[in-house]
Order: structure tokens, then sequence, then C-alpha cells
């Protein structure tokens, strides 16, 4: 058995106000405490999405009643709301920029307003960016010209992660974080998951990119799932959302890296907790830790999840690494299969 921090996962959508049909904080808080984090900072592309103060009250009254585990949530960019975003400051854990198309409505391309949301969120607060490619450059001139440090979220390409590796090595202050199923899938993999499960912003990329991810992990800060629960009816819809949950099978994917001798449990503990807490503020949680076995297999079954989306992209496989217990503030929340925390116990973070 080893024993590991609270783990934190900075990027998950919980759909609460809005789509609680697909996860709420209840259900949602639930998946992380199964896959181990006790701490998650929730996606502003909810319904309203987080872009006012009246839609925070929202998302964070139902938080307060319902999430088992620590959270904070982002406030999302959009060409109203440059200032008065800024009033939210202290009550969220940063800025999330949506500078490319994807779930919801939130997408600011103009370069105007890239350069002013730079300019007027405080430079001690995170501000993070969806940017994929051209705007992902973007992103960091913008940030870089006002200043301040910018972090990319779910990097996906070889050519992201070449430009983030240049721009770090010029001293340019830019974090970022890859997701579970960049580093695992690819295009080859489209078929056999199924066109609609397998739509996911960023799309998976090629066989070389996924590799040049795994082949510059030391430019990775952190991981991050983007737990994004759609229902299996709405992803083998014609519409089908982009979108895959992460939070149950993070773990033993990162545990897979580790087997492979490609990170260390060290570089784990490194991207799922030290590098979050700096890059993203957040609190230390007193008599908090996760107990995993390390060599337990289990094959992954959508339906056995907390999550309310009950499916995912890992059907079928045979993981190793589970999570036996989680204790969170000095009790259990989690144990042998079975969540204990009670909804309403968890804390804000901000
Ligand atoms: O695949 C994605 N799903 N990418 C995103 O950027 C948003 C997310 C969602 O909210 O479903
Ligand atoms: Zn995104
Ligand atoms: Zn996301």
């Amino acid at each position: 058995m080893i024993k590991l921090p609270g783990l934190i996962d900075p990027h998950v959508h919980l759909r609460d106000p809005g789509g609680t049909h697909k996860e709420d904080w209840d259900s949602g808080t639930a998946a992380a405490l199964a896959g181990g984090f006790t701490t998650v900072c929730a996606m502003p592309n909810t319904t309203p999405p987080i872009i006012d103060a009246a839609a925070l009250e929202m998302s964070l009254t139902a938080a307060a009643q319902k999430a088992r585990c620590d959270y904070g949530v982002y406030v999302g960019a959009t060409l109203e709301n440059v200032d008065s975003a800024t009033t939210l400051a202290k009550r969220v854990v940063g800025k999330k920029m949506y500078l490319n198309g994807t779930f919801g409505t939130l997408k600011m391309e103009q370069l105007d307003a890239i350069v002013a949301h730079c300019a007027s969120w405080p430079a001690d607060k995170p501000l993070l960016a969806h940017a994929e490619q051209h705007t992902c450059g973007a992103a960091i001139l913008a940030a870089h010209l006002a200043g301040r440090s910018i972090h990319i979220c779910h990097v996906s390409r070889a050519e992201e992660i070449s430009l983030i590796r240049t721009a770090k090595d010029k001293g340019i202050k830019v974090t970022c974080e890859v997701g579970p199923h960049h580093l695992f899938l690819c295009l080859d993999d489209v078929q056999r998951i199924g066109t609609g499960r397998a739509e996911v912003r960023p799309m998976l990329a090629t066989a070389s990119d996924r590799d040049a991810l795994r082949a510059n992990l030391e430019v990775v800060d952190c991981f991050a799932t983007d737990h994004a629960p759609h229902l299996l009816s709405e992803k083998d819809s014609p519409a089908h959302p982009p979108g895959y949950p992460g939070l149950e099978t993070a773990l033993a994917l990162y545990l897979d890296l580790v087997h492979a001798g490609i990170i260390t449990i060290d570089d784990v503990i490194d991207k799922c907790y030290t590098q979050p807490r700096r890059i993203f503020n957040l609190p230390e949680q007193p008599n908090t830790w996760v107990e995993v076995d390390p060599d337990a297999t289990w094959v992954v079954r959508g339906a056995d999840m907390q999550t309310r989306a009950k499916w995912t992209p890992w059907e079928g496989t045979t993981l190793r690494g589970r999570v036996e217990r989680v204790v969170l503030r000095g009790k259990v929340a989690y144990e042998g299969g079975h969540v204990l925390a009670q909804p309403g116990t968890g804390r804000l973070i901000s």
C-alpha cells in the first residue's frame, strides 16, 4: 500500500447548475473521492455560465449544500466582463478564457478581448486558457505582454508542447496541464471507442502528438482530468457533445506511466498535488491522504462509477492501481468502493 497526499484535479466540469442530469456537485465530488481527489476546481461552462455574481452565487450555493470534497470555481471570461470579473476574484480560484469552440457558450476569440482580460485580472490570481494551436500562441503572448503568468489547459499536440517548452526556456511565465486521455488515446482509437463517444475538445490527436506529450512530461506542470461528463444517450446522438468522464480512471492511468517506467511515483505527487497547489494557490488540507494499492488490478466499468455519466472510454480495460481509502481532514471519506463523506462536508477553498 502506498500513501499519497489528497490529490488535486484543477480542471473538472460538474454541470451544476443547469446540467445536473449529467453530474452535480454531489455525484461529481463522489467521483472525485473515488478517484483519490480531495480537491476539485470546477469550470464555468455551466448553464447559466459562471460569468457574473448571480451565476457564481448559484454555483457556490449548490456546492455548499452538496459537495463531498473540497472545491473551488472559476469565473469565465466574456466580451462584457473584462472589469466586472475582477470584482469576483476573491471568491474564485481563477479566470478561464475559452479561445476555441467547445461545449457551452463561452467562446472568446477577439484578440483585443484576450489582451484586455490579461491586463485586468489580478497578477497573483491564476488565469487559464483553453487555447489550441494558434490561440495557444496568442494566449501566451498576450499574458507575457501584460507581465503576467498564464496556464494552458489540456495541451494535446506536439506543436503546442514544443511552443510551451520554448516559451519556458525564454523565461516566459507559462504553465500547462495534460489530461490522461491525450496521454493514452489518439485518432487511431476513435473507431474502437465510437465516433460520438470519442468526441472531445481538444480532439484526440495523432499518435505522434500523443508520443510528443509523453516525451515532454518534464515541460508538463500538472495533470488534470478535464472530467467532462455527458450521458451515453447524448454521446451516441447525432449532436454528440465533446468530453469524457475522467476522475475515476485518472490515477490508475498515471500509475500506468509509473509501471511503464516513464515517470516516478514522486512525479505523480508533483503533478497531482505539489504543482497544482502552487499554480492555483490552494491551501493545505490537514490530516488528508489517499491509500492506494499500486498493484491491484480492476476492470473498468462505467456502470459501477460514481459519476452520473456512467460510461467511460476505458470500458472493459484492466487497469492496475486502485484507491482503497481516502481520509479528508481526519475523516474517512471513501473506503472499499464506498463514498462515506456526506454532501455538504466539502469546503470552499478560495
Ligand atoms: O471535451 C470537452 N468537454 N472539452 C471542453 O473544453 C469542454 C468539455 C465539456 O464541458 O464538456
Ligand atoms: Zn477546455
Ligand atoms: Zn474542460
